[in-house]
């Protein structure tokens, strides 16, 4: 198998390995760092729970081949405490309920982060939109998009 070397900002950390052209970017990340946060559920683009924040931008890690992410910064939710503090969704995921068997709850977060980044005061109905690739077999979604919207209206107010 043909392979080959890239270099990835992961979680603010420089990685440089060799890759197989084959391997997922979800494969590469769980198998060759060792980030078990994404998780492998349809592998074929259709549940959210391998999505990390690669560029700013939410993306299906099941998708992606991993040399075509050389050269990117990658954010998986392994990155989103910062010294031992929970970020705040991830701090109202749990103050909420907003999680039950957990396996949806690291693709949850980063596409929530990936929209709070981008849009500081969005309604329910545009989270529920936006989140609508991330499926959750346990909460009813209701939860996790008035966690999200709870912390949405939180930063804004923090930030105003
Ligand atoms: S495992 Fe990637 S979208 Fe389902
Ligand atoms: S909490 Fe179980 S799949 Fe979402």
């Amino acid at each position: 198998m043909q392979s080959r070397e890239i270099h990835v900002l992961v979680n603010d950390e420089k990685y440089i390995r060799e890759v197989p052209v084959n391997k997922t970017l979800l494969q590469f990340i769980r198998e060759d760092l060792g980030l078990t946060g994404a998780k492998e559920g349809c592998s074929e683009g259709e549940c959210g729970a391998c999505t990390v924040i690669m560029d700013g931008k939410p993306v299906n890690s099941c998708m992606v081949l991993a040399y075509e992410a050389a050269g990117t910064t990658i954010l998986t939710v392994e990155g989103l405490a910062k010294n031992g503090v929970l970020h705040p969704l991830q701090q109202a995921f749990i103050d909420e309920g907003a999680v039950q068997c957990g396996f949806c709850t690291p693709g949850m977060l980063l596409t929530a982060k990936s929209i709070l980044d981008e849009y500081p005061s969005p309604t329910e109905a545009e989270i529920r939109k936006m989140m609508e690739g991330n499926l959750c077999r346990c909460t009813g979604y209701t939860r996790i998009v008035k966690t999200v919207k709870k912390v949405a209206d939180m930063l804004s107010a923090a930030g105003s």
